[in-house]
Formats: structure tokens, sequence, C-alpha cells
């Protein structure tokens, strides 16, 4: 089928390119991409309109919990990959701490051939660092490597010896994937639900302290510094963090690093107001911090956006903010959240498309995808100014574990093209 989007602002961060085009796709990859106006209806099957719409490569997101095998009430593969193609997402990296853990090239492949089955997003697994994410032994990582694992990561807890990581990160060199460091120092937060600090103690309940993750991450990045490997820290919630990251850089070392919306958006008084749905790891923190991770967005210390969509289900995130497990969705809201901040003036449409597109892809030395004719036509279309309400229970996944619950959002992805399948295009279209 050839698909025509007619009069589209195209965001192509790989090409630098912010312009008004009409884009043809045909056979599965971009046939043409003209100035607006210049090809006609007659050159494709179906045209959309394109008028107020971004077009941007296909989204990735790095960090999601798809929860097959083990939780399927939660999430399963095929509910995630809904729910990744609604909120705009044609790519999910899927984290290892499953039940069992992927930490076999058998699970990994399986997770990819389940995927294709389903054929919705694609699905990039990540294998875990040790065996059974037990923080004991290495996983046998070249081999998982060779059956599909994009990354390495014990994701839902730091590798807590450190001659592990520093095993794991020279191992990158030669597998050339980064090893995706959960960041914690749990020892300094043995019974944490929260961010330690003015509402924990209001609410009577034990904190997580910043320090448990600049500990760690100021950790990781000496390790990656020693090895010559690459470290990938996962969600940054800290300011102090955020700097760290910010030296090792300017030093040269190679590091990556990402930021979810609820991170960026909120802070530790949400857990007030919103209880079990604000509680997830590392913690919500204050302003100050939301203040850093939005300052390193814009400047460039970021490489990703990344949603940590976390799902648990709604009995399990009842049993009050003590005892609920740690984790939020964030598939469905990741991109009107991200929009906020180009609201706010905090960072331009195209650095917006990069950090949900080439950043991550560059995050995982992956090639970075590309509106450019020839290329693959796998890509996003977002309605920047859709008003809309988020109402969990309506939302493709699973799982309704969200504080943004009711939300009113501004912006939507309204299309995922998958080597030129329409997933959704409820959109506009022209007849003649
Ligand atoms: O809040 C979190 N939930 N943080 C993690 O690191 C893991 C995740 C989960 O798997 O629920
Ligand atoms: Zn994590």
């Amino acid at each position: 089928m050839r698909i025509l989007i007619r009069g589209a602002r195209r965001l192509d961060p790989a090409a630098g390119l912010d312009d008004v085009v009409d884009l043809l796709i045909d056979e599965g990859v971009v046939a043409a991409c003209a100035p607006c106006g210049s090809l006609g209806r007659e050159s494709a099957d179906r045209t959309v309109v394109g008028q107020g719409l971004w077009v941007t490569p296909g989204l990735l997101d790095m960090h999601v919990h798809l929860r097959e095998p083990g939780d399927e009430e939660a999430e399963n593969i095929e509910s995630g990959c809904r729910a990744a193609v609604a909120g705009g997402f044609a790519t999910v990296v899927a984290m290892a701490n499953t039940d069992p853990v992927n930490d076999t090239p058998q699970m990994t492949t399986w997770i990819r051939a389940r995927a294709e089955e389903v054929g919705l997003a694609r699905v990039l697994p990540i294998a875990a660092v040790t065996e059974g994410m037990r923080g004991e032994r290495l996983a046998p990582l070249a081999s998982l490597k060779d059956a599909g694992a994009c990354a390495f990561s014990d994701d839902g807890r730091p590798i807590e010896r450190a001659e592990l990581m520093r095993e794991a990160l020279c191992a990158t060199k030669t597998l050339g994937v980064p090893i995706v460091s959960h960041a914690e120092d749990v020892r300094l937060a043995p019974n944490g639900v929260m961010n330690a600090g003015r509402v924990a103690r209001r609410l009577g309940v034990s904190g997580i302290p910043a320090e448990a993750e600049v500990a760690m991450v100021a950790r990781d990045i000496e390790l990656a510094a020693a090895s010559g490997g690459h470290l990938h820290i996962a969600h940054v919630s800290t300011g102090g963090a955020m700097e760290l990251i910010r030296q090792a850089k300017r030093s040269g070392i190679d590091v990556t690093a990402e930021v979810t919306p609820h991170h960026f958006t909120l802070t530790e008084e949400a857990v007030a107001e919103y209880g079990a749905m604000a509680k997830m790891r590392p913690p919500l923190r204050e302003e100050e911090d939301v203040e850093v991770l939005r300052q390193a967005l814009a400047d460039g210390t970021v490489d990703a956006i990344a949603s940590d969509h976390a799902p648990h289900t709604a009995q399990a995130k009842g049993r009050g903010l003590t005892d609920a497990p740690f984790g939020v969705i964030g598939l469905e809201t990741t991109v009107p959240l991200t929009l906020a901040l180009v609201r706010a003036g905090s960072i331009s449409p195209l650095r917006a498309v990069e950090l949900l597109t080439t950043g991550p892809a560059r995050a995982l030395r992956r090639p970075p995808p590309t509106l450019a004719p020839g290329a693959e036509a796998t890509l996003t279309i977002i309605d920047p100014e859709r008003r809309w309400r988020f109402l969990a229970r309506e939302a493709a996944s699973r799982s309704q574990n969200s504080p943004f619950d009711g939300w009113e959002m501004v912006g939507r992805a309204v299309a995922v093209i998958l080597s030129g399948r329409p997933l959704m295009l409820p959109l506009g279209e022209e007849t003649s």
C-alpha cells in the first residue's frame, strides 16, 4: 500500500530536519519526501491530511516491563505492545525482571518470537546481567547477545558487587551493548518507600535518600572509566547523580542516561496526593532535582526519555503506600508529558523527538531511525495540540497504576506505521 501524508511537520533529528513536507510511503520504505504540495493524491492508495501533525521516526522506549512470563495478570507481551502503539512507540525495550528472569538465550529467543507473533510494536529484549538477577554470577552474556539481547540489566535491583559490575562492563567492549544500571545502594534505604525528605517525615514512612542513587552512580562511573565499558544509567532521579553524569560525559567516559516522565513532571508531594500510585524506584524527588533533570534534558546531558512502564495489578497496588510494589505505567502518557516540556519552553520539538528516537538508539548503539528517502517506513504521527484526558481504565495496558489517571493532556500519538503497515490511523483521510 502506498500512503501519502500531506503537509505534515517532519521532525527528523538524525538529519536535523524540521520542516513541512509531503511524505510518500511505498513498499515499506520512505519513497519520497518533498516540499509541501508537491506530491499529488494520485501517487498513493491512501492519503492522510497531515496539517498540524508531526511525523517523526518511529518512537523508541528503552525501558519497559512487559511482565510476561510470570505476571500476565498485570501485563503481557500483547497488551504491553498494544499500550506501546497507543502511546506512539514503534519499538520497546523489554526489561529482564520477569518470572523466570530472562537470563537464557532460549528465553530471549522466545520473547522475540512471541512479539513477532503479536505483530504490534517491535520488542528488543534486555537480558539479565547476573544469573536469576541474584547478583552472584554473570549470566551467559555472549550467547544472550547472540540470541538478540540488545543490552543487559538487572533492573529492579542494583548489582551490589562492584567486581561483578566491572566484569560486566568489560564484556560490553567486545559485545558492543551497554550495561543498564539501576543505580541504588539499597543498604542506604533498607525499608524506604519514597524519597527521604519532608513528605516522608510528614507521612511517617521511611525514606530512600538521594545518596542511595548518587553513591551508586559514582561507583558505576568509576567502574566504567576503569574498564572502558559502556554504562547506561536508567531512570536518573536526583540532581546529584545528573551532575556526576554531566562531568563523566565531559571527561569522555562512555556513559549514557535516561530520565522518565514521572521524574521530570512530579515531586515527592505527589506521593501525599496519589499514595501508592506515585510509588516507584527510584522515588519522586524534590523541586530542585526536577529542575536539574529538566536542564539536563535541554542541554544534552540526557540521552533518552524512557517510560519505565511498570504495570502492577490493582490488588497489588491496593495494599497501601508501605506494602504496594514499586512502579507506575507510562507508555501511554510519555508523549504528552514530553510535549509539556516543549510547551513550557524547556526543549524544542526536534529535541523532544530526539529524546524519543535517535537518543535512545544511540544509547543502545543502534542505527538512528530516520525519515530519509530509502529508509524503512517506521514512523509515528503525533497531533501536538490534541486535548484529551488520560483515563487509566480506558488505557490499553492491563494495569492502571498511574499517578496521571484523570489528567488533562495536550498532545497525543495518533498513528504508528511499522515498515509501511499502519497500526492505528484514525486520521482525517482525504477522499477524492
Ligand atoms: O518502580 C520500579 N518498578 N522500579 C524498578 O526499577 C522496577 C520496576 C518494576 O519492575 O516494577
Ligand atoms: Zn529500575
